[in-house]
């Protein structure tokens, strides 16, 4: 990974674990979210994070850092809900790792297809996705490709909201 602008250094692989944060132990990354996301976005998350399936954690000496928080929308479809960073921690590469190790237990579980959705002007989020090859797409091509029934139970489950973007990747 290049050296980011600003002189900060990336970490290295070593320095971060990515671990399951299984229900009912993820109280002590509210921190995270509350640093991450005001308003609804701060009330959804922390919802979402008491119920969702899956939320993989990174921490260094032990510590969470970053959280991604994802699940899966139909037998092949997976779904990024939020990816967060503690403030202190943006912009060394933890975001795109998280995203790195969920792309790559998505495809383990025999996943092909994979949505997430952004804020149009979230710009550091925009370009992680797009760094790691998500593509706009919209409920049209969600239908084209699942059939309109389908694309209608996953879009109430993506959530995707005014002033935000639905990304889409598929994975090799
Ligand atoms: C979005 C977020 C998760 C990124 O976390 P991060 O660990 O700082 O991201 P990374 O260091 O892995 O960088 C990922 C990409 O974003 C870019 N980036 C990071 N911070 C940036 C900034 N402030 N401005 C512009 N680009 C930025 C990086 O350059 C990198 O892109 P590149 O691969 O093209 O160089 C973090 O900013 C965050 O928690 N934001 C608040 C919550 C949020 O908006 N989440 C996303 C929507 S759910």
């Amino acid at each position: 990974m290049a050296q980011l602008e600003g002189g900060l250094r990336p970490l290295s692989e070593g320095e971060t674990q990515i671990d399951e944060a299984p229900l009912g132990s993820r109280g002590t990354l509210w921190s995270i979210l509350e640093e991450s996301f005001e308003g609804l976005y701060l009330r959804h998350s922390k919802r979402t994070l008491d119920e969702i399936e899956t939320v993989r954690v990174a921490r260094r000496s032990g510590a969470p850092v970053g959280l991604i928080m994802v699940k899966k929308l139909a037998p092949k479809v997976g779904y990024v809900y939020y990816v967060a960073v503690a403030r202190s921690e943006r912009g060394k590469g933890i975001a795109a790792m998280l995203l790195e190790d969920a792309l790559e237990k998505f495809k383990s579980e025999g996943i092909d297809d994979v949505y997430a959705s952004v804020e149009e002007d979230n710009v550091p989020s925009g370009r992680l996705f797009a760094a790691h090859g998500f593509s706009r797409t919209g409920m049209v091509e969600v239908a084209k490709r699942f059939g309109a029934l389908h694309a209608v139970s996953m879009y109430r489950v993506m959530m995707v909201v005014p002033g935000e973007v639905l990304l889409h990747k598929s994975l090799p």
